[in-house]
């Protein structure tokens, strides 16, 4: 008796879980800030997928411990480090040539500074620290590894913005606040910076016909009160976890910070020019898409801060493959 074929039930697309991470084996990830905050449970999660993880930190010793804290949380993890300093322009290129990968899957540009009090600070290259490390730093690695992750088919940017720079607007001829130094504007500007570098980079990759992606993510609110205990990475007394405890009603821990760049490099289903952020009033939940603010689908404003800030570097990160 032939078997007649049955209709199949149409299969649901399951709802992303932030605890059943899909596998990642033979695939690889870099997170810059790899050793603390957001950056720390970044590689921790995606450790957990199988993947490589290599952890982009300036200091060997945060790094080791992040290392040590990875491992006995993830049995079996493939994780290690890679000397990376944002705010030194020229060594990223010695990074780069040091990673010793034949393939990137993902980069998640994590890392970041914010400073609460003046006097204005500069780089050894004589950039303003924060949009220097924050923006400066994510360009230039861009263009540096842009070989890799172009040859690598489908493979992702991930960029870091904050809800710091919702309410900012760049300044194109003082990107570096050289005039009129504030530091908590000079963060969400640099930030803003960020995010519109994503999105502009993911047009340019668009219209190279790359299947390599550019996401903009955004934690929300990440306290180091209400994140769990890694020690030496990140610890709190008892007394830390009781004051914070209300604060978890309108925001979260860094570990649940983590989740929208984990999202952004895993999930098949995220687009290039995406943002995506937590889901409850964008401070804190589980990870969705966000509409973009009106001034982040500023293509203007974002096609000149790129020249101005392949001008400052010498860099253009869409034409380093
Ligand atoms: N926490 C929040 O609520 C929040 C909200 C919005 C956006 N964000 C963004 O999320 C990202 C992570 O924030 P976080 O709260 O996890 O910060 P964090 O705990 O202060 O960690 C910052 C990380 O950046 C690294 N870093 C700083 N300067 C660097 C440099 N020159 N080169 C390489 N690495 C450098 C730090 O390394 P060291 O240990 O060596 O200093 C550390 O690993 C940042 O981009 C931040 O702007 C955070």
């Amino acid at each position: 008796m032939s078997s007649v074929p049955q209709p199949q039930p149409r299969t649901q697309p399951q709802p992303w879980d932030v605890h059943r991470l899909p596998r990642a084996e033979g695939r690889s990830f870099l997170v810059t800030g790899g050793n603390a905050g957001i950056g720390y449970f970044v590689a921790e999660q995606l450790a957990g997928t199988g993947a490589t993880v290599v952890l982009g930190s300036r200091d060997a010793t945060k790094a080791e411990a992040a290392l040590a804290s990875i491992r006995s949380h993830v049995p079996g993890a493939r994780v290690r480090h890679l000397r990376l300093d944002l705010a030194d322009l020229a060594s990223l290129k010695t990074s780069v040539d040091a990673l010793g990968l034949d393939r990137l899957d993902a980069v998640v540009h994590n890392a970041g500074v914010a400073l609460d009090d003046p006097p204005r600070r500069e780089t050894g290259d004589g950039h303003e620290l924060m949009f220097a490390t924050n923006h400066l730093g994510h360009f230039v690695l861009t263009g540096r590894l842009a070989p890799l992750l172009l040859a690598t088919p489908g493979s992702r940017i991930v960029t870091t913005g904050s809800f710091a720079a919702k309410t900012e607007r760049l300044d194109l001829d003082d990107l570096q606040s050289t005039h009129d130094y504030r530091p908590k504007r000079t963060y969400g500007r640099s930030k803003l910076a960020q995010m519109l570098f994503g999105f502009e980079l993911d047009r340019r990759l668009r219209a190279a016909g790359s299947t390599t992606r550019s996401v903009v993510v955004h934690p929300g609110g990440a306290l180091d009160s209400l994140t769990p205990s890694r020690p030496p990475v990140s610890e709190r007394t008892t007394g830390e976890r009781l004051r914070g405890l209300p604060l978890g009603l309108l925001v979260q821990g860094k570990e649940a910070g983590a989740w929208p760049a984990v999202r952004a490099v895993l999930d098949p289903d995220v687009r290039g020019g995406q943002m995506w952020g937590p889901r409850v009033f964008g401070l804190r939940g589980r990870p969705r898409a966000e509409p973009l603010w009106d001034h982040l689908a500023d293509t203007a404003t974002a096609a000149r801060l790129w020249a101005a800030c392949h001008d400052l570097t010498g860099v253009d990160p869409a034409s380093e493959a």
